[in-house]
C-alpha cells in the first residue's frame, strides 16, 4: 500500500471523477449540413443555374429524372465529405443536424424528385461516429411542403396538411429512419429525430390548406408514437436491436415557453406503460434576426433578445416546465445590416467584412452573444445547446457560412475552448454586450484574438466566465 503522502492532486482529482455522479453529456455545439440533402438555392447556385429554377422540385422537373439523379449524385457525393466532417470537429464542434427530404426514402412515380441520398446519409453518420460527433436527423421536406418555402424542397402553398397521406408518408419516412439509425452498428451517433422542420401554421386569408396547432399536435403525437416505438423504447422492441432516440419536435415559431409541459400523449397504437418512459422530448426553436418579425430590431435590441431567450432556457426545468431545447437554427445574418442571402450568391471576395474592422467586431460580438445565451450555464436548465446554420455555402457568405466566420476570425478557431472567447459573460449567462475591450484585429487570418475575457470585466465577471467555461467543455 502507498502511503497517504504520494496520492498526488492529480490522482485525487480522477479519483474524484471516478466517483462523482456521471456528468450529463456535454451541451450540443453543432452545425446544420445545409443544403446537402435539400438543396437551396442560395447555398447552392451552381446546381440551379442552368435551369434558372428556385427549389428542388422545379430543378428535378426541368431536369428530368435521368439528369437529376447524374446531377444531384455528384453533388450529394462531393458537397459533403469526410474532410467537411473533420474540419467540423477541428473547429470545437461536436455534433451535425443533417436535413433531409422526404423524397429520399417515398417518392412517388409522379413527382419530379430523385431519390439516391441515403447511401450518403448512412455514410455521413459513420463519419460522425467514427469522429464522435452526434447527429440529429431531422425531416426538412415533407409531402406537400410544410411551409410553403425552398428549404422544404418546393415554394408554394402549405398543402402538408391538406390530406392524411402526406402525413402518413412522413410517418413512413420517420419509422425507417428511427429503425435505421438506431441500430447499434451506429454506436449511439444519432441522438434524435426531428419530426418535422419549421412546420407554418395556417393564418386567415392565405392560400395554404387549414393548418391548425391542433392537427400540429396530432402529427406530433403520432410521430412521437413511431420513433419511440421503431426506436425500440417500446415494450414491444423486436423492430429494433439498438438506442433509443430522442423525438424532436420543431416550435412551429411559437417559442419555447409556449411548450412548457408539453407531452405528447399515447396514441392508440402505443402501449400505455411504455408512455411513460417514453422516449425524451427535445424542443427545437430556430431564431432568426434576418427575417420578420425580428428583422427590423436595432442592434442593442438583438443582444437584447438574444438575452432574454438566454433567461428563459437558463430558468431551472423543474420551474420553468419547457422540455430540453436545442437551438437548432441561428447565424449572424441581420435583417437591418447585411445583405439578404438570396442576393449574396456571389463571390465573396467583395463583401465588405472581410475589411471592414467594426463588422468583424459586430459579428464576434454577435456570435459569442448568441454562443453564450444557446449554451446552458449548468445543469437542470432546459437548454442543450445549439446547431449553428450553417457550416457552409458554395461562395461561403460571411454571416452564413460557419467556416467562413473561422477563417475570418469572428468565429473562434475552438469553439469547444473558453479560454478563446473575448465578450465576458455577466451572472445572468448573457455577454456583457457593453464591453469595449475588444476590436477585430485589422488584418484577418491570425484568429482575431485580442484580449481575454476578464480584462475590464472584474472580478465577478471572470469567476462567472470560468465557471461557464468549464461547464462548456464538459
Ligand atoms: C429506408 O429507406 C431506404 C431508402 O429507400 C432503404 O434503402 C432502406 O432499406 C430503408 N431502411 C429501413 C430500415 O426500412
Ligand atoms: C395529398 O396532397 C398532396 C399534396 O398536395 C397531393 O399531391 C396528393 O395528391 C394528395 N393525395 C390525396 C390522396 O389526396
Ligand atoms: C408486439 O408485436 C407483435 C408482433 O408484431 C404483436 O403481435 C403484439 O401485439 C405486439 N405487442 C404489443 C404489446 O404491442
Ligand atoms: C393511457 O392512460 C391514461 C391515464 O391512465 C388514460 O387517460 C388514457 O386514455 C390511456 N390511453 C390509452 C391510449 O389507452
Ligand atoms: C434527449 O432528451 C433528454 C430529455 O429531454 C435530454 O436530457 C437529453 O440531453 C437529450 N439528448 C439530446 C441529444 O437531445
Ligand atoms: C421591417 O418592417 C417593415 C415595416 O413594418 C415590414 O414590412 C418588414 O417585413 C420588416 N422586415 C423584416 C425583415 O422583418
Ligand atoms: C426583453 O424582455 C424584457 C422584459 O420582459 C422586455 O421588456 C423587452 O422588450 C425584451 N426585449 C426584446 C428585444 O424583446
Amino acid at each position: 500500500m502507498r502511503p497517504p503522502s504520494s496520492v498526488t492532486p492529480a490522482l485525487l482529482l480522477l479519483l474524484l471523477l471516478a466517483f462523482a455522479p456521471r456528468a450529463p453529456s456535454a451541451p450540443t455545439r453543432g452545425v446544420n449540413l445545409g443544403g446537402w440533402f435539400v438543396t437551396e438555392q442560395w447555398i447552392t447556385p451552381s446546381l440551379f443555374a442552368p435551369t434558372s429554377t428556385a427549389d428542388e422540385w422545379s430543378l428535378c422537373a426541368a431536369l428530368g429524372k435521368k439528369k437529376a439523379l447524374s446531377t444531384l449524385n455528384h453533388h450529394w457525393r462531393t458537397f459533403f465529405t469526410r474532410a467537411d466532417f473533420l474540419a467540423i470537429r477541428a473547429a470545437g464542434l461536436n455534433a451535425v443536424r443533417i436535413p433531409i427530404g422526404y423524397w429520399a426514402v417515398d417518392v412517388d412515380r409522379n413527382e419530379p424528385y430523385v431519390s439516391g441520398q441515403y447511401p450518403y446519409l448512412i455514410r455521413a453518420v459513420q463519419w460522425a461516429a467514427e469522429l464522435g460527433l452526434t447527429v440529429l436527423i431531422d425531416l426538412h421536406g415533407a409531402p406537400g411542403s410544410q411551409n410553403g418555402q425552398d428549404n422544404s424542397g418546393l415554394i408554394g402553398p402549405v398543402l402538408f396538411p391538406s390530406n392524411a397521406s402526406n402525413t402518413d408518408r412522413s410517418l413512413h419516412v420517420l419509422r425507417n429512419l428511427t429503425r435505421e439509425f438506431s441500430r447499434h452498428v451506429y454506436g449511439g451517433a444519432v441522438t434524435g429525430i426531428e419530426v418535422l422542420n419549421e412546420p407554418r401554421l395556417s393564418v386567415a386569408d392565405s392560400a395554404d390548406a387549414a393548418f391548425s396547432m391542433a392537427q400540429l399536435r396530432d402529427y406530433y403525437a403520432s410521430a412521437a408514437a413511431v420513433v419511440r416505438d421503431a426506436g425500440g423504447r417500446s415494450s414491444n422492441s423486436s423492430s429494433s436491436d439498438g438506442t433509443p432516440l430522442n423525438v424532436t419536435i420543431h416550435d412551429a415559431f411559437y417559442g419555447p415557453a409556449y411548450w412548457a409541459a408539453y407531452n405528447p400523449p399515447p396514441t392508440s397504437d402505443e402501449d400505455n406503460d411504455t408512455a411513460t418512459t417514453a422516449a425524451p422530448l427535445t424542443l427545437d426553436t430556430h431564431q432568426y434576426y434576418a427575417f420578420a418579425p425580428l428583422g427590423n430590431l436595432s442592434r442593442p435590441d438583438i443582444l437584447d433578445a438574444v438575452c432574454n431567450l438566454s433567461r428563459l432556457l437558463k430558468q431551472p426545468q423543474t420551474s420553468s416546465g419547457i422540455p430540453s431545447t436545442l437551438v437548432g437554427k441561428w447565424s449572424l445574418q441581420t435583417g437591418a445590416n447585411n445583405p439578404s442571402p438570396s442576393t449574396s450568391t456571389s463571390s465573396s471576395s467583395s463583401s465588405p467584412a472581410h475589411t471592414n474592422q467594426a463588422q468583424r467586431t459586430w459579428f464576434r460580438l454577435l456570435f459569442e452573444a448568441q454562443l453564450a445565451a444557446y449554451t446552458p450555464s449548468g445543469p437542470g436548465q432546459a437548454s442543450l445547446g445549439w446547431f449553428y446554420w450553417t457550416w457552409k455555402t458554395e461562395y461561403d457568405i460571411v454571416s452564413w457560412s460557419y467556416r467562413r466566420g473561422v477563417q475570418e476570425g469572428f468565429i473562434p478557431a475552438d469553439v469547444g475552448d473558453a479560454a478563446g472567447l473575448v465578450f465576458p459573460v455577466r451572472g445572468d449567462g448573457c455577454v456583457d454586450a457593453g464591453f469595449a475591450g475588444y476590436t477585430a484585429p485589422l488584418h484577418t487570418g491570425g484568429g482575431g484574438v485580442a484580449r481575454g475575457r476578464g480584462v475590464g470585466g472584474g472580478v465577478g465577471v471572470a469567476v462567472v466566465a470560468v465557471a461557464v467555461g468549464a461547464w462548456g467543455l464538459w
